[in-house]
């Protein structure tokens, strides 16, 4: 797969910085959003230095238009090979039943900003015939877990709308993957004080999403022992509602 124009929505911090570096090098492209600019012109610099060309763009995913906007003239620019639709919050967000605000945050961040890059993008490919855009769910979209509800929610519909829209997306010529990870060590979960089993580094987890989507995989979930562990206990919902029960206590829940 040819990567030589890669768009990334969430590139200021985590795993979007991560796959930001990853992907810099001699003659590719970057355009990166996020919001923070101070972080986002730090991970410009570490791109530059590996060689590649970048411009950093403050953008809120919730802001339909000025992601349209950002998307048109960065294609306009170089125009997208891959678009990583990566802007996320919330695990590690108190979701209660008392206060439905952080729940409403999540999924209009994790949902509606996804689909507002989402449809800016497939626009720009599908003029062309060809790209590959890369969905951020996660884990969490195999079960609701409680107390990262509106989370487990929002990465539910990531899932939903990857797999109703590949096989309409490959018709027009262009890939789909989903990506779901388990935990991994950033901001969103560093220091919240719920457990994180079998935590990689976000270099790791670039890495492996990098080499992934390189050979056109459609889904993309790690670490496998996560992956199975929470399928079964999907199958036993006592048994996941009382462990997430538990981890919530001692400060919240979310991959
Ligand atoms: N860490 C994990 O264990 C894990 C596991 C599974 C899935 N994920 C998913 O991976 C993605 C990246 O998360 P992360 O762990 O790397 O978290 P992170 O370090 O907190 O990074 C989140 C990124 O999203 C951006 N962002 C948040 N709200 C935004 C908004 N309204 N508009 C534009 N950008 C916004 C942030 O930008 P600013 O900081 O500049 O505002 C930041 O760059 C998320 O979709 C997350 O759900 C993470």
């Amino acid at each position: 797969m040819n990567e030589r124009s890669v768009l990334l929505t969430g590139a200021s911090s985590g795993i979007g910085r991560a796959l930001a570096l990853v992907y810099a090098s001699q003659g590719v492209t970057l355009a990166l959003a996020g919001r923070d600019m101070a972080r986002l012109e730090a991970v410009a610099t570490a791109c530059r230095a590996k060689g590649a060309r970048v411009s950093i763009t403050r953008l809120d995913v919730r802001d339909a238009n000025a992601t349209a906007d950002w998307v048109t003239q960065a294609d306009g620019h170089a125009p997208i090979d891959l678009a990583f639709v990566n802007a996320g919050i919330g695990a590690g967000l108190e979701e209660t039943a008392a206060d439905f605000g952080p729940t409403r945050m999540i999924l209009e961040v994790n949902v509606l900003g996804a689909l507002n890059t989402l449809e800016a993008v497939t626009g720009r490919m599908r003029s062309r015939g060809r790209g590959r855009i890369v969905l951020m769910g996660s884990l969490a979209a195999l079960r609701g877990i409680p107390g990262s509800q509106g989370y487990s929610a929002s990465k539910a519909a990531i899932k939903a709308l990857a797999e109703g829209l590949r096989p309409q997306l490959a018709q027009d010529g262009i890939g789909l993957s989903l990506v779901m990870p388990g935990f991994v060590r950033t901001p969103m979960n560093e220091d919240k004080g719920f457990p994180t089993p079998l935590r990689i580094e976000p270099e790791r987890a670039a890495q492996i999403i990098r080499d992934r989507v390189a050979r056109g995989r459609s889904r993309i979930a790690f670490p496998l022992p996560l992956v199975w562990g929470t399928r079964l206990l999907a199958l036993v919902p006592p048994l996941a509602d009382a462990l997430a029960m538990r981890a919530a206590r001692r400060g919240g829940t979310g991959v």
